[in-house]
């Protein structure tokens, strides 16, 4: 029988951060052996802010090498780059002439994105999510592992499906997001409002997979607390509530049961401690990933690989998707 599809991309925008991992890349590696994985670079979305050349073409490499050193294993499952596999651009065209622009002008992201800047309003910016639903559909994805902040982009991804299947007959697997429980939105440091992002202007807000153990000790002793000072798990202590759980998630514990265990120390003993647990779990990873690194050759090897494999699988979908809406075969 054939096994079910799980898919995701990282764009490679700026370092990643434990965000990234905790959302996304953590979960990639236990979907293996149960389902058809295939994990990729998003820089196609990444060129809707300016990057420059050859920093982008360096990130990419890495969050590939980032992939594998979290356990992404390439004989098991395809890792790729978007811009190497041409029929996503493709495809968006397709799903573009089935999206409406109420649709796209509702979505938090764009609205977020072009409150904070008039200037490079671009329309790649407005239409970044029907990409999105192209990357998912043309491999017929059935899980889509992410962080929350991709949930309304997944709905949008269901919707174009549900669309095209009910205005050409049936076509595309109907997504389902994964999305951990607690883990699905790891906040800023500094302001537990908004989620950690590798854009942000302020370096204490994230923690990088990069960092080493001085720079997490420190970035998590700043991280914002409150004035109660007792260590507890609760909405009314937003910014503690997001340390422990970043500890639960890199100890696969419940935050409340953290919570417990830290019950009688102070703010800057469990900032300590969790700035320690932190850069222990971290170190295996930013070895292995060295590593990879080191091999550049090997590295090229498995991404054009896995574009190839990308491709004959997305070929199908898309020669299906040319046929139904008349385009001459
Ligand atoms: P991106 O590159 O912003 O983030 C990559 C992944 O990390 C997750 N994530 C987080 N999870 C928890 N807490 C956080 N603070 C946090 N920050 C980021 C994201 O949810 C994501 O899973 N549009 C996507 C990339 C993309 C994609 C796709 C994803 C393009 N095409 C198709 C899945 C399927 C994005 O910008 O992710």
């Amino acid at each position: 029988m054939k096994k079910k599809v799980a898919f995701s991309l990282v764009q490679p925008s700026g370092e990643l951060t434990i965000g990234n991992y905790i959302g996304a890349l953590r979960q990639f590696p236990a979907l293996q052996d149960s389902y058809d994985c295939m994990f990729g670079v998003a820089d196609l979305h990444s060129i809707t802010v300016p990057q420059k050349p050859a920093d982008l073409r360096k990130r990419t490499k890495e969050v590939i090498a980032y992939m594998m050193a979290s356990g992404v294993d390439p004989e098991k499952s395809i890792l790729f780059v978007q811009s190497q596999v041409p029929l996503h651009a493709e495809l968006t065209w397709v799903l573009n002439s089935i999206t409406y622009m109420g649709q796209l002008s509702r979505m938090t992201q764009y609205k977020d994105k072009s409150q904070r800047s008039e200037e490079n309003l671009n329309a790649a910016l407005f239409t970044y999510p029907v990409l999105m639903a192209a990357d998912i559909l043309l491999y017929q994805s059935d899980f889509v592992p992410v962080g929350e902040d991709q949930r309304q982009h997944l709905e949008l991804a269901r919707d174009l499906a549900e669309r095209f299947n009910h205005r050409y007959s049936d076509t595309f697997t109907v997504p389902e997001p994964l999305i951990g429980k607690t883990i699905g939105k790891i906040m800023s440091l500094k302001n537990p409002e908004i989620k950690m992002s590798k854009s942000d202007p302020d370096q204490n807000a994230y923690i990088l997979l990069a960092d080493d153990k001085d720079t997490i000790i420190r970035k998590v002793r700043r991280a914002v607390t409150d004035s109660c000072g007792e260590i507890r798990y609760s909405e009314e202590q937003p910014g503690l509530m997001n340390l422990l759980n970043i500890y639960a998630a890199f100890t696969q514990e419940e935050p409340q049961k953290i919570a417990g265990q830290f019950a009688h120390a102070s703010y800057a003993e469990f900032k300590d401690a969790l700035g320690e647990m932190i850069a222990q779990s971290l170190a295996p990873m930013q070895a292995r990933y060295r590593d990879i690194m080191a091999n550049g050759e090997e590295l090229e090897r498995i991404y054009k690989e896995g574009a190839e494999k990308a491709y004959s699988i997305g070929r199908k979908t898309l020669s299906k998707v040319y046929r139904k809406v008349g385009f001459l075969q």
